[in-house]
């Protein structure tokens, strides 16, 4: 499988080191948010996602890996497994409200193509416990503001839309079936399936045709009831006052079913990747009951890491630490080296030796090392040795 090759389980075109900066900068923007580091379990019951993320969802449906045991499978989400370990944890539940991030590889039997792959890595934070209020704004400004200091706002756009309770949308899911059921012939054959058991998940359609239609449907918005249209109409006021870039979206539905009320999207400007959201999240109020859990009202996104990437040009990377190069006999003078500068807590690394000069100064070089420490027979007999500046090229003599 293509994008299991990388050792780091990232796809091959990624650089590691670069990706590990960037998963810091993530991790710091997590904890400066005061949310604590989770490790997910890799394997979930099947169960789990069928009840929370919804058994006519895309997700459910068609992408799920399943284990031999098929009952069990990898997790292809994060949110509904945290939601699982919070129920499960009666320690945890009893702190009420908790922020939880996560940096885990997702799995999801998708075909790979441009940034979608079936191994990913989600940076994800859960807000627990949080009800509907200023949570909701702190996230998307706090996003918005780490997008911007990753140099990355230029291009993509926030999409936002409000989508109300499961009463709420009782009345619509009426109107639409009825809608779709005129427009029956002009649907897709997956559409035409999901109108019986999840009319809801149609706006997750990716056939042009369907999503053209769709633009005629009627509107969720539009059956809302006031509390939920005023609340979104502070969402924009607060949004517009924190200088917040974003459009409002009336078909965003997300592609999973425990969603309520706000949810959002951040998706590429770029035309041919307009299927593509780089990070994206919402309310998810009523999961923790779908799943036997207590009420825990709380909110949370995912920021898909290898799609970031794409986006994100580091600074370059900053050279490090010595290598010792080293001819032949020698060895115990660059062992001696090596011991030393490790005492002194610097990274050093020595070369396997029994090789040209030039081939271990290009090995120092590529490996991103600042200094190369360079030990042949002219250093032993004159006990010093020479320290070459990989960045500037200038060698000195230390004795
Ligand atoms: P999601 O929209 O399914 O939401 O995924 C979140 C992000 O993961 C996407 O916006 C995208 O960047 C990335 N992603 C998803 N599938 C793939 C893929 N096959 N290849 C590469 N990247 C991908 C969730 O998973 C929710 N759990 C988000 C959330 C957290 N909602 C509330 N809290």
């Amino acid at each position: 499988m293509k994008n299991f090759k990388n050792i780091s389980g990232y796809p091959e075109s990624i650089n590691i080191s670069k990706m590990q900066s960037l998963e810091n900068l993530c991790k710091n923007f997590a904890e400066n948010l005061g949310a604590i580091p989770v490790l997910l379990p890799v394997v979930e019951k099947r169960e789990l996602f069928e009840r929370s993320v919804g058994n006519s969802t895309d997700i459910v449906e068609k992408e799920m890996l399943s284990l031999s045991d098929k009952d069990l499978v990898l997790r292809p989400e994060g949110t509904a497994v945290a939601i699982r370990m919070w129920n499960n944890n009666g320690g945890l539940r009893n702190l009420k409200q908790q922020r939880w991030y996560y940096s885990d590889f997702m799995f999801r039997n998708e075909t790979p193509q441009s940034g979608r792959f079936k191994q990913f890595k989600q940076f994800g934070i859960e807000f627990l416990g949080y009800k509907e209020g200023l949570t909701d704004i702190e996230v998307l400004c706090s996003l918005d503001q780490f997008f911007k200091e990753l140099g990355i706002n230029e291009k993509i756009k926030l999409k936002l839309n409000i989508i109300g309770s499961k009463e709420e949308r009782t009345l619509y899911l009426k109107e639409l079936t009825s809608w779709l059921t005129i427009n029956m012939e002009k649907l897709d054959s997956l559409s035409k399936q999901r109108c019986v058991k999840n009319p809801l998940r149609i706006f997750d359609s990716k056939i042009k045709e369907t999503q053209l239609l769709l633009k005629e449907a009627p509107l969720l918005y539009d059956y809302l009831n006031i509390e939920s249209k005023q609340y979104f109409e502070t969402i924009i006021t607060l949004l517009n006052k924190f200088n917040v870039n974003f459009e409002i979206d009336y078909t965003l539905v997300r592609g999973l079913d425990y969603y309520n009320g706000l949810v959002f999207e951040f998706v590429y400007l770029n035309e041919d990747k307009s299927q593509n959201a780089v990070a994206a999240g919402g309310r998810y109020d009523s999961l923790s009951k779908s799943i036997n859990g207590e009420n825990v009202p709380a909110m949370g996104f995912a920021v898909g890491m290898e799609r970031l990437y794409s986006l994100y040009s580091s600074p370059n990377e900053e050279r490090k630490g010595f290598y010792i190069c080293w001819l032949d006999n020698c060895e115990e003078q660059a062992l001696r080296i090596l011991f030393k500068y490790r005492k002194e807590n610097i990274i050093t690394v020595m070369d396997t030796g029994n090789r040209k000069l030039v081939k271990q100064l290009k090995q120092a070089d590529e490996s991103n090392f600042r200094y190369a420490i360079i030990i042949g027979e002219s250093e032993v007999e004159g006990d010093f040795i020479t320290r070459k500046d990989l960045e500037t090229g200038e060698e000195i003599r230390i004795f």
